[in-house]
């Protein structure tokens, strides 16, 4: 039987009916068409669905939607101002050559996310802990490595780190 949620995603202050056995992935990707968070493995291995959920990287594949019910979530499409202008870890992807395929990169950047919001200037161990679940095929874990790192500081020292002219959202 379907069941009423509230829950406010990206800032916006949501309302929906689901199913009781859909997954946060399934409603983000199939009934609110944002396909920014990718499906991979869809059982918890390889990290490319990941969101945040009350400040928490979760797997969106195993998160059941009905237990976001009053909670905050942001996703990859949360990550740009409204204005276009990219989160500094979106732009230190690019700058880093962090991005090749990009199918990882949305779930990177969120397990990333959650960590520097939590810890603002994590160790390189601390980042490869927070990193562990997600898994890159392509890029090689150094870029990536990199760009948090890269962003960890632009952040902390709220400096200008801009895309460069033409460059668009990950997402
Ligand atoms: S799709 Fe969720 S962990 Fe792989
Ligand atoms: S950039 Fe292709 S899987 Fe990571």
């Amino acid at each position: 039987m379907r069941k009423t949620v509230s829950f406010v995603l990206n800032g916006n202050r949501m309302e929906m009916e689901i199913e009781p056995e859909w997954t946060l992935l399934h409603l983000l990707r199939e009934e609110l068409e944002m396909t920014g968070s990718k499906s991979g493995c869809e059982s918890g291995e390889c990290g490319a669905c990941t969101v945040i959920v009350n400040g928490k990287a979760v797997n969106s594949c195993l998160f059941p939607a009905p237990e976001i019910e009053g909670a905050s979530v942001t996703t990859i499409e949360g990550m740009a101002k409204p204005t276009g202008e990219l989160h500094p870890l979106q732009t230190a992807f690019i700058e880093k050559g962090a991005v090749q395929c990009g199918y990882c990169t949305p779930g990177m950047i969120m397990s990333a996310k959650a960590l520097l919001d939590e810890n603002p200037n994590p160790s390189e161990g601390e980042i490869r802990h927070a990193l562990a679940g997600n898994m890159c095929r392509c890029t090689g874990y150094v870029q990536i490595l990199d760009a948090v790192k890269f962003a960890a500081h632009a952040l902390s020292t709220k400096g200008e780190v801009r895309p460069r002219k033409g460059e668009e959202r990950i997402a």
